[in-house]
């Protein structure tokens, strides 16, 4: 499995605290059947404000510990980019970090809302050739009191990624319902996990225990394909507007 949103990297954002707990992950997701995580600290978002050169350095020394300590696991340089005003500025002048450097970016918006004029910064980012992924939009409490909202974006060509935890009931029964009824209608494009700790209450880097309930949803051959097919096309830059 790929997980393409994953606060693994330490002291970066709100996620790993130390490069033992980093490893400690790593080594939990590869035990779950994760072969490839992308790094996404949060950037632009008021608190955080993480550079490429600095996610790169980070990525390239997690990937050295793991072959020193013989965990088969990669680990890829990302973002989870909130959705600031200077966000087109920051994407043209290559200051934010895609998903692999590919065509993909992982946007973030408020819990609370969908921000206005969402459909024309989406055009925005599509004609300089990106593909949003929304991250964790199950979570968010406009989409889950207007889905129409989501899926006009969708029908636009935005991407939706789901958090495995919410499957499970980690955010709630209401959000749980939600997202069941995201899987069932199609709108979701991949699972991750948005690991932020090692320990289940913090939401550590598993899958497979969500994928099996996605499975009773949509089939385990869709659940397998929200966490291999979709995640590899992403990693590998396919299926973009310029790919
Ligand atoms: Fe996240």
């Amino acid at each position: 499995m790929i997980d393409i949103h994953s606060h693994i990297l330490p002291n970066m954002d709100d996620g790993a605290s130390s490069w033992g707990i980093s490893l400690k992950m790593c080594q939990q997701a590869y035990e779950d059947g994760i072969k490839t995580i992308v790094a996404t600290p949060h950037t632009l978002n008021g608190i955080y404000d993480n550079n490429p050169k600095s996610i790169e350095e980070k990525v390239k020394i997690l990937n050295q510990k793991l072959k020193e300590n013989n965990i088969s696991l990669q680990v890829l340089p990302g973002s989870e980019v909130h959705l600031s005003a200077d966000i087109i500025e920051k994407i043209k002048k290559q200051k934010i970090l895609t998903l692999n450097k590919t065509n993909y970016i992982l946007l973030e918006f408020p819990h609370t809302q969908v921000p206005l004029h969402i459909e024309e910064i989406l055009f925005q980012i599509q004609i300089m050739g990106i593909t949003p992924i929304f991250s964790h939009v199950e979570r968010n409490l406009e989409f889950q009191r207007k889905p129409y909202l989501l899926a006009n974006l969708i029908q636009k060509g935005a991407l939706a990624q789901l958090t495995a935890a919410s499957l499970c009931g980690g955010f709630g029964s209401n959000t749980r319902k939600f997202a069941q009824k995201l899987l069932a209608n199609d709108l979701i494009y991949c699972i991750a996990s948005d690991a932020h700790s090692d320990s289940k209450s913090g939401r550590n880097p598993i899958l497979s225990k969500e994928v099996a309930e996605a499975s009773k949803i949509i089939g385990q051959n869709a659940a397998l394909d929200l966490v291999q097919t979709n995640p590899q096309k992403i990693i590998m830059n396919q299926g973009t507007i310029i790919s």
